[in-house]
């Protein structure tokens, strides 16, 4: 690829990226054309996965009953646990199972739509467990065939699970985040409603922003696809393939709608930020689905996983967790400024586009910008400072280390390679900013 110097090919890497494009709706009432969508996909018996929560809403609600207008059968499962785990995941496919249905639709945030895929994969396909589960943890075997068809609502922004072939989960025995990836996974058609975002709260927003942002951010300065080792065969060729011109025009428009509408989202939102911050988040999935995330994420799953007693307002307080958006982010500043030198140009154009003023700035100081932006926007946010203001102190750094040494498909894909030593110094940056 020559039209930038970042892609330039190295001896042994692709030459090649493919494009999954996901199939979207987005816009204020589609998910009262459910019903129809579902109907042209084949469903006649519906599974329609959600949490308590969102069970109670009107969101639910308009789902069924567009499915039942068209005379489709519709059973509610709202069992799906808030940040879902290899336990709650084996529910969701026993109902899946039991029911019978011939096809699904999610309506919830990344826990609901990665719950219906993964219960819609182990129903199809029975399995031991950790048989899809991705390698090392797992055995990563490949998805047999085609699963019934799903509908993906979010109720969220963040994720962009509706693009993605991706379900996360956590694993009890590990206390570690770790995922499913197949494009079989992916869902049929994401529906994006802006309007179910009004609901959403405060710190939830800002969680799923700095989700979007991340996801965006870490595939612009993921190694380049070029870097990647070539592929025996076009099947073997992943889906995180590393940073490629397609998911960086998506990216860079997600950034630059997340760093406008942020603040006012969360602090004192209009409608329009609903609209913005969806499109932002369905762009950074596009991207991200193609490209990949990286360190961020890699680290957050251990931040996720040896929670202590974090329980933030906004989200269920039964059980003590750090939120997936929040995981992410108190990692990204330290990455950034260790990453920087790595690709300075990209993290420069990623911390314009967030809106970090450049005046008098060099390109290569382009990691310290962007993470100085982020925690700036993090303060204003009432994001925590740090690993420690979710509970974390230096005692944690081995335990935090040796968990995200292990999330090799993340780590790999980050812009220079990284060792155990490294990844430590990281989180301990990471522990307290301001
Ligand atoms: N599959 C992927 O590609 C992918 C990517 C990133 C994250 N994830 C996973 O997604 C999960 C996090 O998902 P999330 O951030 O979307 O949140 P979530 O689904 O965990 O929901 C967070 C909270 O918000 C509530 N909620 C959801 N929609 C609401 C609404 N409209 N109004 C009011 N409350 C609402 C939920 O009931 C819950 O209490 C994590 O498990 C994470 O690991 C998956
Ligand atoms: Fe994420």
């Amino acid at each position: 690829m020559s039209f930038s110097s970042y892609f330039t090919h190295k001896s042994g890497g692709d030459r090649i990226f493919a494009v999954e494009a996901p199939k979207i709706k987005f816009g204020r009432d589609s998910l009262l054309e459910i019903g129809d969508d579902a109907k042209v996909l084949g469903m006649t018996r519906v599974a329609v996965f959600t949490d308590q929560r969102v069970g109670q809403m009107e969101h639910v609600a308009k789902v069924v009953e567009s499915l039942k207008s068209q005379g489709l059968d519709a059973v509610v499962y709202d069992q799906v646990a808030v940040e879902p785990t290899d336990v709650s995941f084996k529910s969701g496919a026993e109902f899946a199972q039991d029911g019978k249905f011939d096809g699904f639709v999610s309506v919830g945030g990344g826990s609901v739509m990665d719950t219906c895929k993964a219960s819609n994969l182990y129903s199809c396909y029975p399995a031991d467990f950790l048989d899809y589960v991705n390698a090392p943890i797992g055995k990563a075997i490949p998805v047999p065939g085609e699963l019934k068809p799903h509908i993906a609502c979010p109720t969220t922004f963040g994720t962009a699970s509706e693009c993605t072939g991706i379900a996360i989960f956590d694993l009890l025995e590990m206390e570690s985040k770790t995922g499913i990836v197949s494009p079989r996974i992916r869902p049929n058609l994401g529906v994006l409603d802006p309007s179910v975002l009004s609901s959403l709260p405060p710190l939830v927003r800002a969680a799923n922003g700095f989700d979007v942002f991340s996801h965006a951010c870490e595939s612009i300065t993921a190694r380049p696809y070029t870097h990647r080792p070539a592929p025996e065969s076009s099947q073997k060729r992943p889906l995180s393939q590393g940073a490629n011109p397609y998911s960086d025009l998506a990216c860079l428009e997600a950034i630059k709608l997340i760093g406008t509408h942020i603040e006012q989202a969360v602090n004192d939102p209009v409608e329009e930020s609903y609209d913005a911050l969806m499109f932002a988040g369905m762009l950074a999935g596009i991207g991200f689905g193609n490209a990949g995330c990286h360190l961020p994420h890699g680290m957050s799953y251990a931040v996720a996983g040896l929670v202590k007693d974090y329980a933030p307002e906004g989200w269920p307080t039964d059980h003590s967790m750090v939120p997936h958006g929040i995981s992410v982010i108190v990692n990204s500043p330290a990455v950034f400024r260790k990453t920087g030198p790595a690709c300075a140009e990209r993290h420069w154009k990623a911390a314009a586009a967030m809106g970090a003023d450049l005046t008098d700035t060099k390109v290569e100081d382009g990691g310290d910008i962007l993470a100085d932006q982020i925690l700036g926007m993090m303060r204003e946010t009432g994001i925590p400072n740090g690993l420690s203001g979710v509970g974390y102190s230096m005692d944690d750094l081995d335990a935090l280390t040796d968990r995200s040494y292990a999330q090799k498909r993340l780590i790999d894909n980050g812009p220079m390679p990284i060792s155990r030593d490294e990844l430590k110094e990281m989180f301990r940056d990471a522990m307290s900013y301001w």
